[in-house]
């Protein structure tokens, strides 16, 4: 490969190894969930090292952080690169961390380099893309695009009780230094480094995808009701049983809908049980259900089709059944001079590339909507993520990198740049 000024992989990788450290779990993942304390500290360690380099830091109503190193034209949208810093409960070190952290080594690279380009390049930090503590992922992004309403958010409470505004509060006075701007400020251009989250580079032994758009997924919650009785005593005919109703509607969507359709993903990833003790038909068992398909209308007629089962598995065991949507993301499409943009990055550097549709969602997908966007994916070992095993060679970390940077200075700006 060729190109300068050249970011400096070791930096990175030692990035990656430092917020690794932040909520660290024992087999060697990161539990830094949404606006907890972990999150809160890795928020701070990204300011002190913006501020050791002399950007500009912001934090909007929603925590999103910004990390600004200025343009010539201070006037001009700036180009937005960055991911998040939260991650699942037993989440791996590269989800979020890997497209921050690429693009702050992005800004680096042009500061040691004293090099000028002509739009301000902005590191991003989104706020709760993961949603597993709250509901719903992409919060941050929803709400710079104005796509989803923080006023309604607040009282949500986390998978551990706590209020989000709380939460949210505790992490926007956790950073008095970060100077305070409104949600939403125009944008020429995002870019996201994030790793693939499936098999498919490895497979290829391709080491950049180029994302054209974002499969759809909604989240549903469903709460089957029964009644709470005695596990000894209450004969078949008399239990209005949440937990039978709830099993068969599991086995029963399983096995309509991904067999029939190779593109179909369905998933029940938590439940919870109530009183949930041994000896009690349960009166109340409620559970997630998370459904994704690339075509908007296969996705409603699967949504359709999780209501309909889940209401015949309650009337067979006389229970009700309450189902609220918490998440609803259209399938996107990625701005095609974005990814003519890194393609053309990784023609420079003699990179091979293959372009993709993201079976995971992405903050990029809601900043599609406001401004020209496209991800760059880098592979994870045996397509594995989601999991403390989660895992990107150091090679392809460098790669993606270098791709950032490239894409970065040719969307802000490189002809009239100077020093690059
Ligand atoms: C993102 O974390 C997703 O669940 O796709
Ligand atoms: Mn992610
Ligand atoms: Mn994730």
């Amino acid at each position: 490969m060729n190109g300068k000024p050249m970011i400096d992989v070791q930096r990175l990788l030692q990035r990656i190894t430092d917020f690794a450290a932040i909520g660290a779990t024992r087999a060697g993942g990161v539990n830094r969930q949404a606006l907890s304390p972990e999150d809160r500290a890795a928020r701070r360690l990204l300011v002190e090292l913006a501020f050791a380099r002399g950007f500009r830091v912001y934090q909007d109503d929603v925590a999103n952080l910004f990390i600004r190193r200025e343009g010539r034209d201070p006037s001009l949208a700036p180009v937005l690169i960055g991911s998040h810093l939260d991650s699942q409960p037993t989440g791996g070190r590269f989800d979020g961390a890997l497209g921050t952290l690429s693009a702050f080594e992005v800004l680096e690279t042009l500061q040691d380099a004293g090099a000028v380009t002509e739009r301000a390049i902005e590191v991003v930090s989104w706020t709760n893309e993961e949603g597993s503590r709250f509901f719903p992922g992409c919060m941050g992004s929803m709400v710079f695009v104005g796509a989803g309403d923080l006023s309604n958010w607040r009282e949500t409470r986390g998978a551990d009780g706590a209020r989000l505004g709380d939460e949210l509060a505790a992490t926007l006075s956790a950073l008095p230094e970060a100077e305070v701007r409104p949600a939403g400020h125009s944008v020429s251009a995002f870019v996201e480094v994030h790793i693939e989250q499936g098999p498919v580079l490895e497979r290829e032994e391709i080491p950049i995808g180029v994302v054209t758009g974002v499969q759809g997924t909604k989240w549903l919650e469903v709460s089957f009701v029964g009644e709470a009785a005695h596990a000894g005593t209450t004969p078949l005919e008399f239990r209005k049983d949440p937990m039978a109703a709830a099993a068969e509607a599991i086995v029963r969507l399983q096995e309509a809908i991904m067999p029939a359709d190779p593109l179909a993903r369905l998933t029940v990833g938590r439940m919870a049980v109530e009183p949930s003790s041994i000896n009690v038909i349960p009166s109340r068992v409620t559970l997630t259900v998370d459904i994704r398909h690339p075509e908007e209308d296969a996705l409603a007629s699967i949504e359709a089709r999780v209501e309909a089962e889940c209401r015949s598995a309650a009337a067979r065991h006389l229970s009700d059944v309450y189902i609220e949507k918490r998440f609803d993301m259209a399938p996107g499409k990625f701005d095609a001079a974005v990814v003519a943009a890194i393609e053309n990055a990784c023609e420079g550097l003699g990179v091979a590339s293959m372009r993709m549709v993201s079976g995971a969602f992405h903050d990029a997908l809601f900043l599609s909507r406001v401004a020209p966007t496209a991800m760059i994916f880098v592979p994870c070992r045996g397509g594995i993520s989601h999991n403390e095993a989660e895992f990107v060679a150091d090679e392809n970390i460098e790669i993606g990198a270098r791709i950032l940077f490239e894409t970065t200075i040719a969307l802000a700006g490189d002809k009239a740049s100077r020093g690059l």
